[in-house]
């Protein structure tokens, strides 16, 4: 790989990759980071990559639904792989407004796909970065394997799950070298604060109401984005073509707990009058709310010795302080749609 296309690397997880890959692998070739810039692309995630490395990163302006742009800054940087994380990645955004989410998530992957799959010739890798989401809900038992059928329950999932099948079939039908992950919720730095963690600790230091859906018992299986950036480049470098791979931390929790290990960590560092923990509000249920996600991530262990080093106790507080030292990035994407949004929701 030595141009290596990157697709969503404005977002959270895309950024935080592009980060992991400059800064602690020894990737000396070229990054193209190409991004709509959408509400939850910010360019200011990479400020510091960019003036780092002005030789090895590139940044490009593109719609990946824009199929003649896509391909003309396919050829002028000579792309010879992807790793696509674009996408709209909210699941209360895809129940009120899912045509985005069709656009983006199904077409703007067809459109990928279909380039790579005409230059196949030198084409090396394409690894599409899916989520647990299109396995549908977990009972109180039970992990979601590779193996298990699917059955999204959002238009957000069943979009991604549309893209996995997509995937799936270029590798199978046209031979295009592919991997897929499905990975489980990521928390930690630059996660857009539309997201349950960002979203407590940012409401938690205004004292503003925190919202939990339902009774607060659902449940989700939090990885640090750093451990999800290291078994995307394991997969990358070691991963077998045509395989998907799970990526889960081992950390299931329920919604409530991780909202009031938030409220303690911030009473501990900035104590108010009263604990923060008075200020959660249980709210109306997000319709069609999968009740537990539970990762089996032995494949990716076994075969390529990938496992999240993080654990929750400290990622949850790096992650906090992270968002207490940087006022100037929260405020940036506080003054942008975010706000209007999150209005729209809640008052
Ligand atoms: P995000 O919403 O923070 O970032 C998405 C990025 O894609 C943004 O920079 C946005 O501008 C860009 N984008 C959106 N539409 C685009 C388009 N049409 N053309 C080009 N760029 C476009 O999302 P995220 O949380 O970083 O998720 C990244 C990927 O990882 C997604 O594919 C998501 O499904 C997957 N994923 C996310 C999680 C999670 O917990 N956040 C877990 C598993 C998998
Ligand atoms: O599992 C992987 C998925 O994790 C990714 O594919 C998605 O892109 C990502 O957004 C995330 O989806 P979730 O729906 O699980 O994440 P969210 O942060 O929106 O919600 C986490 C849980 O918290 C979920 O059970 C809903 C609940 N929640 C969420 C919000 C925003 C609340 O209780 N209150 C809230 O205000």
């Amino acid at each position: 790989m030595k141009n290596l296309m990157v697709t969503g690397g404005c977002g959270f997880i895309g950024s935080n990759f592009i980060r992991y890959i400059f800064e602690e692998t020894n990737f000396d070739g070229r990054i193209i980071n190409i991004d709509k810039l959408t509400y939850a692309g910010n360019l200011s995630n990479l400020k510091d990559i960019a003036q780092k490395f002005p030789e090895r990163y590139v940044f490009q302006q593109v719609d990946i639904c824009d199929e003649q742009n896509l391909e003309h800054v396919f050829n002028v940087f000579k792309v010879d792989a992807i790793c696509h994380f674009a996408a709209e990645s909210h699941v209360d955004r895809s129940i009120v407004h899912p045509n985005d989410f069709i656009q983006t998530n199904i077409i703007g992957t067809f459109n990928l796909l279909q380039i790579a799959k005409k230059n196949i010739a030198g084409f090396n890798l394409f690894h599409h970065v899916s989520t647990d989401e299109v396995y549908g809900s977990l009972g109180e038992t039970g992990f979601f394997t590779e193996t298990t059928p699917y059955k999204p329950n959002s238009p957000y999932s069943a979009s991604k799950a549309s893209s996995d099948h997509l995937v799936r079939a270029y590798s199978e039908t046209y031979k295009l070298p592919a991997t897929i992950s499905n990975c489980s919720n990521n928390y930690g730095p630059y996660h857009f604060p539309e997201k349950l963690i960002p979203l407590i600790i940012l409401n938690a230091l205004e004292e503003k109401p925190l919202p939990v859906y339902g009774d607060g018992t659902n449940i989700r299986d939090w990885l640090f984005v750093k451990d999800h950036a290291k078994a995307i480049w394991k997969i990358m470098k070691n991963g077998k073509h045509g395989e998907t791979y799970n990526v889960g931390g081992n950390n299931e929790m329920k919604n409530i707990d991780v909202v009031t290990i938030i409220c303690e960590i911030l009473d501990e560092i900035q104590p108010t009058k009263q604990s923060r923990k008075n200020l959660i509000t249980f709210v109306k249920d997000r319709p069609g709310h999968d009740k537990r996600y539970a990762i089996d991530f032995s494949k990716i262990k076994n075969e390529l010795g990938w496992m999240p080093d993080e654990s929750f106790e400290k990622g949850i507080r790096k992650t906090v302080l992270w968002y207490l030292q940087n006022k100037e990035w929260v405020n940036q994407i506080k003054s942008g749609e975010y706000l209007s949004w999150i209005k729209k929701q809640y008052n």
